[in-house]
């Protein structure tokens, strides 16, 4: 059936492919904001407790799952689920998930790491010397937005954006061994050589990046307000649902593509510790790396008051380039150059991840060449990026939860067989359900007292109402802002009917390939 018999080259090449795939954008530039938002340092108590109690079963989960379906021939999820029972004959829909979710956020993903791209090279030519700290941020806009863009069409972004995808394409193409291989083996030490540099450099700044008349900027009170616990926020539903949506996203888990990197492990192979490795190395980098430098940095210069208030996503681009200035130009450019580079190996070698369920699945069932599959990916990843740069920042971070039992030694049988599940299971309902501003106790007792459920914007029910447009445009006076938020509503519908498309695409694919299965089994 499969004439697919790829595998991975060295263990080394493997473990760093796996941690390619978790170490991502989700390390750097989610993470810390969520531990800002969150409570600071009683964040990572919750966040520990997913890491170990969902994080590293799912990890076992999907790895072990993976290998088996590799046994068998298949390399994507809805093949893998139905191999292991074959009685249950939806199993394989549901797998459409493991390989639509990957291609959809690929799309994202490889937009913000497009922008990494273009900042290594603005990084090293000096566009940013000189600049003030909102002409840097205002760069970033001109960069990105087509709305509010001062300087018309951002082309630069289309053609960076198409580079990367085409690099992507082009790594993938020439498959595991020799691409995505090569690329992890690359990727991951300079990611680790430039994260500790400048990690050093940020915990070591201190109060010498001072202005004249701050009070609060100190890189130690940066890291303080990550660390130091806030033990009441440990009661706050919120905190804890924001931390397992980390643990969800920075490890990977539940979107097949470590059911798909793990297909390609051979039977005899390691997955208990290999599993493991690749998890705790996406840990460091997360907690130890990611935690260390953009806070740190910000508070040192900007103070930790102005971290607090306006620390978020696009501070990665909007400011870091501004701070690096401090250092004069020479390590400004060399700082610009290591940290945009870092994001870029991270999204890389994550994006690459992204691809391989989709090529794993045609090459399998449709005996595609790994070039075909490749330039496929390439392809569909363009079509549904182009509304994610139309439509800009904050849309398309996906967090899909899915989960499986099987079996694994001791303490952990329980833990997969009753925490895993429970847990899955509240975060599931929990990221529907959400209430205003992650209330629980005010939404429950609005419940009960007849107002009904308060549902936050950022809920899944909510966002597919365009709850926050709804009401942003019920806000608003001014015509041209309304004509601008119904322009905005108008591509957050045609990318999400564009995703339904490309959803109902996969699934009729895979049944083809059932049928196709079922012809050739009758011969
Ligand atoms: N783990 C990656 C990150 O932290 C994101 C990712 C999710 C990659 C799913 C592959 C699959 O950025």
């Amino acid at each position: 059936m499969s004439a697919n018999k790829e595998s991975w080259g060295s263990r080394v090449g493997l473990i760093l492919a796996m941690a390619g795939n978790a170490v991502g954008l989700g390390n750097f530039l989610r993470f810390p904001m969520q531990a800002i938002q969150n409570g600071g340092g009683a964040f990572i108590i919750p966040y520990l407790v997913c890491f170990l109690l969902m994080g590293i079963p799912l990890l076992w989960i999907e790895w072990a799952m993976g290998r088996f379906g590799g046994r068998f021939g298949h390399h994507s999820t809805p093949f893998i689920v139905q191999e292991m029972d074959k009685k249950r004959k939806y199993w394989k829909y549901i797998g459409t998930f493991g390989i639509f979710t990957n291609i959809a956020v690929a799309a994202y993903y490889c937009y913000i790491e497009s922008w990494t791209l273009s900042y290594v090279f603005h990084s090293l030519f000096g566009t940013f010397d000189g600049k003030s700290q909102s002409q840097v941020a205002q760069f970033f806009t001109d960069y990105t937005d087509i709305y509010t863009s001062t300087t018309g069409i951002p082309y630069e972004a289309v053609v960076f954006y198409l580079i990367c995808v085409l690099l992507n394409t082009y790594i993938l193409s020439r498959g595991l061994q020799g691409g995505v291989e090569v690329a992890s083996k690359i990727g991951m030490p300079l990611l680790i050589v430039f994260g500790v540099i400048l990690a050093i450099r940020g915990v070591t700044l201190g109060t010498s990046g001072a202005p004249e008349g701050c009070t609060d900027c100190d890189s130690f009170l940066g890291m303080n307000y990550l660390w130091e616990p806030q033990f009441d926020s440990l009661t706050n539903p919120k905190v804890w649902l924001a931390a397992a949506g980390q643990i969800f996203f920075t490890l990977s888990v539940g979107m097949g593509t470590i059911h798909c990197y793990a297909s390609y492990v051979r039977s005899k192979d390691d997955v208990a510790l290999n599993a493991m490795s690749a998890g705790w190395m996406n840990g460091f980098v997360e907690i130890v790396l990611g935690a260390s430098i953009v806070i740190p940095i910000a508070a040192g210069y900007l103070g930790l008051g102005w971290v607090k208030e306006k620390a978020g996503f696009a501070m990665a681009f909007q400011t870091m380039p501004y701070l690096f200035e401090q250092w004069g130009t020479f390590f400004s450019a060399i700082a610009g150059m290591m940290w945009f580079g870092l994001l870029f190996f991270a999204g890389i070698t994550s994006s690459l991840a992204m691809g391989t369920p989709w090529m794993g699945f045609m090459q399998d069932e449709f005996g595609w060449k790994r070039e075909k599959a490749a330039w496929s990916f390439g392809l569909f990843t363009t079509v549904l990026g182009l509304p994610s740069w139309i439509f800009g920042l904050d849309k398309g971070w996906h967090e899909i939860n899915m989960g499986a039992d099987i079996k694994v030694p001791e303490f952990y049988r329980f833990v997969i067989k009753y925490v895993t599940p429970l847990l899955l299971l509240v975060v599931f309902i929990a990221t529907i359900f959400n209430p205003q501003g992650g209330d629980w106790g005010a939404a429950i007792s609005g419940l009960f007292s007849g107002q009904g459920w308060s549902l936050d914007n950022g809920s899944i029910i909510a966002q597919i109402m365009n709850k926050g447009l709804v009401e942003q445009i019920a806000a608003t006076t001014d015509p041209a802002e309304i004509a601008k938020l119904e322009k905005n509503m108008f591509f957050v519908n045609l990318g999400r009917i564009l995703l339904l498309a490309a959803f109902i695409f996969i699934a009729v694919i895979i049944y083809t390939a059932k049928k196709r299965r079922e012809s050739t089994d009758n011969l």
